[in-house]
């Protein structure tokens, strides 16, 4: 497994609730490093590139509204296995069936607001990072 980096969201239902201390805690004692941390809000342009995989699927229009709602917390989590092993982490994308301990097993009930992103590829990670931290890895 290499080193890695992936992009991480605490989407803006995580930080509405107060959970971003809760899920940087999780990254941190799981081992993984921080490389670049910031509060923002998307834009719609952001969201829709951002999300573009899903451009065709019923829920796009909500998932877009849902992720400019709020500011979010963007993070660029790097380690060995990063990718793969904070979609471990955050557990399974529908909450009900996310394991206990995981983050959205843990802490959330509805698929649209299940509370972190994570990169789901190494080509996915290297897109989702130039569009969140330009220019910076
Ligand atoms: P994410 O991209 O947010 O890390 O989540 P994921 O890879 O586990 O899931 P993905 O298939 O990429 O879906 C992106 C987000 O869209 C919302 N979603 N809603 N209503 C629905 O059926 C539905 N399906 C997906 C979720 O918030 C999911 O995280
Ligand atoms: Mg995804």
């Amino acid at each position: 497994m290499a080193n890695e980096r992936t992009l991480i969201l605490v989407k803006p239902d995580g930080v509405a609730r107060g959970l971003v201390g809760e899920v940087v805690a999780r990254i941190e004692r799981k081992g993984f490093t921080l490389d670049a941390m910031e509060l923002m809000t998307l834009t719609r342009e952001q969201a829709e590139e951002h999300y573009g995989e899903h451009r065709d699927k019923p829920f796009f229009g909500e998932l877009v509204s849902f992720i400019t709602s709020g500011p979010l917390v963007a993070l660029a989590v790097a380690g060995e296995g990063a990718i793969g092993g904070m979609r471990t982490l955050m557990g399974a994308t529908n909450p009900l069936e996310a394991t206990p301990g995981s983050i959205r097993g843990d802490f959330a009930t509805v698929i649209g607001e299940n509370i972190a992103h994570g990169s789901d590829s190494p080509e996915s990670a290297v897109r989702e990072l130039a569009i969140f931290f330009p220019g910076r890895f």
